[in-house]
C-alpha cells in the first residue's frame, strides 16, 4: 500500500530514536510523513534529524505563529489519513483518554477525525498501572488501535511489556489499519444533491439556492465507510469528494433517470433541492418581454424520494431531507409517511439559521421510532455521524 498520508506524533521516551527508523521504513513505503514533536519528545530526538528524514518541516508548538499560519492544528489533524503516536507516552495516552488540549501533541489529538494509532513505550510498572490500563481501556472504547507495547528488557533494566513496537510491527500495523474495510464496505450508496434547473426557455431556468454541500458531505462520508457510492447532482460550484461516482444532471427528470439506472442500490440518500414544478415546456427562442407573462406555465416534475421509495427495486433503507422553515418537526413526520421513505433528516432552513449555503447544520433524524435531535455541526460531521448510522442500521437489517 503506498501513498497515505501519517501524521506522526513522538513523545518523550528512549524509543523515539526508534520513531527515526519508522519514518525512513513509512517513507520507502511511499507513504508522507508529518512529524508533531512534543517537548519531552525533543529531548531525545531532534526536530532536525526528523526534518531530513520525513523531508517535512516538524510542528513543535501549539502558539507558534510561523506553524499556525503555514498549517493551523486542526488542518494539521485533518490533513492526514492517520494519526501515529509512537512512541506513545503514558502521558500522551492520558491527555487523549482525558480529552486535554493543552500542546499541540494532545490538541490535534482532539481535533482530528482520523484513526489513530498508539505505539506505547514506558516503564512496565507505568504500563501497568491502573490509570494506565484504564487509560488505555477507554481509548480502546473511543476506537484508537494500539500495537504493543512488547514485552522485554527495557532501557531501565527492567524486564516486562512496556518495549515500544519495532519499526516493522508499526508499519505492518499502519498498514493493515489503512487497508481495514470500513463499516459500509461491500454496500453501495446513491445520493441526490444539489439543485435542479428546470429551463424556461435556451437562456432561463428555475432554479433554488441549495449549495449542494450537505449531499455532497454525505456521499463522501458514505465513501469514506466504504460504500460504492453514486452521487447523482444537480450544478453546484463544488468539487467531488473523493472516491464518489459523480453524474451531474440539470433537471428533475433527468436527476430521476440517473438515479433509476443507479438501481439496485442498499442505501439511497435523497438530499437534493428537486423542483417540484417545471415549465411546462421549454420555448426554443427566448421569450419576449410581451410574451413572459403566458410563458410560466407550470407542471409536477416526478418526486425522486416517493419514486425510489415505491418502486420495485426500493433501496433497504431510503432517507430523505426536509427542509422546513416552520413546524420542522410535525412537517418532517408527515412527509417520511407520504413519501414512503424510512428516515427524514429534518432542518430549519429560514434565513436566520444560515444553513443554506453556510457551513453548519442542526438536523432531526425522525425515524420509525422517533425524534432524534443532534446538536449543531459542521455538515462533514452530520454527513459522517449519518454514514455511521446508516451502516447500523444496514448491519441489523442484515442480521
Ligand atoms: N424530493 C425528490 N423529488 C422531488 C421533490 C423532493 O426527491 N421532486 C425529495 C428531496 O430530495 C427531499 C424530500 O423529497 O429528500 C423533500 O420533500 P418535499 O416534499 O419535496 O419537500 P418540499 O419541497 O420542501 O415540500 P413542501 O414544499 O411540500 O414542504
Amino acid at each position: 500500500m503506498h501513498g497515505n498520508r501519517i501524521l506522526l506524533i513522538i513523545g518523550g521516551g528512549i524509543a523515539a530514536y526508534k520513531s527515526l527508523e519508522l519514518i525512513r521504513r513509512l517513507k520507502e513505503r511511499g507513504h508522507t510523513v508529518r512529524a508533531i514533536l512534543t517537548k519531552a519528545g525533543a529531548e531525545f530526538v531532534t526536530p532536525l534529524s526528523l526534518a531530513a528524514l520525513s523531508g517535512e518541516r516538524v510542528f513543535q508548538d501549539l502558539f507558534s505563529l510561523t506553524d499556525e499560519s503555514e498549517m493551523g492544528h486542526i488542518q494539521l489533524s485533518r490533513a492526514a489519513d492517520l494519526v501515529v503516536l509512537a512512541p506513545a507516552t503514558a502521558d500522551l495516552m492520558a491527555k487523549m483518554a482525558g480529552g486535554h488540549a493543552n500542546d499541540l501533541a494532545s490538541t490535534a489529538l482532539l481535533a482530528t477525525d482520523k484513526p489513530v494509532l498508539m505505539a506505547p513505550a514506558m516503564n512496565v510498572r507505568m504500563w501497568n498501572s491502573p490509570a494506565t490500563q484504564r487509560n488505555r481501556a477507554t481509548l480502546e472504547r473511543d476506537g484508537v488501535a494500539f500495537v504493543g507495547p512488547n514485552e522485554g528488557e527495557m532501557a531501565c533494566g527492567e524486564f516486562g511489556p512496556g518495549r515500544m513496537a519495532e519499526p516493522d510491527e508499526i508499519v505492518a500495523a499502519i498498514e493493515t489499519l489503512l487497508a481495514a474495510p470500513g463499516p459500509l464496505a461491500g454496500m453501495s450508496a446513491l445520493v441526490t444533491a444539489g439543485p435542479t434547473h428546470e429551463p424556461l426557455d435556451p437562456v432561463r431556468y428555475i432554479a433554488n439556492r441549495s449549495s449542494g454541500r450537505q449531499g455532497y458531505a454525505i456521499a463522501g462520508a458514505l465513501a469514506e465507510a466504504g460504500a460504492d457510492t453514486m452521487l447523482v447532482s444537480g450544478p453546484v460550484a463544488i468539487a467531488a469528494p473523493p472516491r464518489v461516482k459523480l453524474v451531474q444532471v440539470e433537471t428533475a427528470r433527468e436527476m430521476l433517470a440517473a438515479c433509476e439506472s443507479a438501481l439496485p442500490v442498499d442505501v439511497a440518500v435523497c438530499a437534493a433541492a428537486v423542483a417540484d414544478w417545471r415549465p411546462e415546456a421549454m420555448a426554443n427562442q427566448k421569450i419576449k418581454k410581451n410574451a413572459a407573462h403566458s410563458a410560466l406555465k407550470l407542471t409536477a416534475n416526478p418526486d425522486i424520494l416517493r419514486t425510489l421509495s415505491q418502486g420495485a427495486q426500493r433501496p433497504s433503507l431510503v432517507v430523505g431531507f426536509a427542509a422546513e422553515t416552520e413546524n420542522v418537526i410535525a412537517h418532517a413526520q408527515e412527509k417520511r409517511l407520504a413519501k414512503g421513505c424510512d428516515w427524514i433528516v429534518a432542518n430549519d432552513v429560514s434565513p436566520v439559521t444560515g444553513v443554506m449555503g453556510g457551513a453548519n447544520n442542526t438536523v432531526h433524524l425522525i425515524t420509525a421510532k422517533g425524534v432524534e435531535n443532534w446538536p449543531e455541526l459542521d455538515k462533514g460531521e452530520v454527513g459522517r455521524r449519518l454514514a455511521a448510522r446508516i451502516a447500523q442500521a444496514l448491519k441489523t437489517s442484515a442480521a
